[in-house]
């Protein structure tokens, strides 16, 4: 059975486990309100205890988001990858991907979601896989439908799923 990579590289990315040397550049990430364009952006407390429960995943589960660099060894530009949600009756596989408004628009987000769903098979063998976004979230929308997910049902009406056609 492959196991699902702590670290790996793309064509223009660094991809790794999310660390605790990773915090701040992430909770200042997630604390930046391009981050969440159709909500609030979450309070310091709130920012901290996303990116801990982000280690607590991949310890609990040996797969997660990955924390984002430039390959040429950059800061941190973004978070991005595969983590368990439940649609109350069974689980899913949630791919999720933010990036930092210097990096976008360049296809990055699309490739480490190319990543994450090549490693599919190792973080939770057979189940669905969602992408869950804001119906108006054009950008995340395309990167779904570019990947192959379909619009799926809305989940408590503010939340558009797009589901990955089975192959
Ligand atoms: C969603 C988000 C990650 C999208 O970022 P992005 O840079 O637009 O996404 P991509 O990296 O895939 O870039 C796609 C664009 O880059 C362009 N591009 C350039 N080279 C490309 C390549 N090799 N492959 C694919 N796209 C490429 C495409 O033209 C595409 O533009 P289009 O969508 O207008 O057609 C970003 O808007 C974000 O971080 N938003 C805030 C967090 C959020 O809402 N996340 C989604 C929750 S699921």
């Amino acid at each position: 059975m492959p196991r699902y990579p702590a670290e790996l590289r793309t064509g223009r990315l660094r991809l790794t486990r999310t660390s605790r040397a990773d915090r701040d550049a992430l909770v200042a990430l997630d604390l930046d309100p391009s981050q969440h364009p159709f909500s609030t952006p979450p309070t310091p407390r709130q920012a901290r205890a996303a990116v801990r429960g982000h280690r607590i995943h991949w310890w609990r589960h040996g797969f997660g988001c990955w924390t984002v660099r430039t390959r040429d060894g950059g800061p941190v530009v973004g978070l991005g990858g595969l983590t368990l949600a439940s649609d109350g009756t069974r689980h899913l596989l949630n791919l999720g991907y933010r990036l930092h408004p210097a990096v976008r628009g360049l296809g990055l987000a699309t490739e480490l979601s190319r990543r994450a769903l090549e490693h599919a098979a190792a973080a939770g063998p057979g189940l669905p896989i969602v992408v869950l976004t804001h119906p108006s979230n054009e950008p995340a929308a395309r990167i779904a439908e570019r990947l192959g997910f379909a619009p799926d049902h809305p989940e408590h009406g503010r939340v558009l799923c797009y589901r990955l056609s089975p192959t």
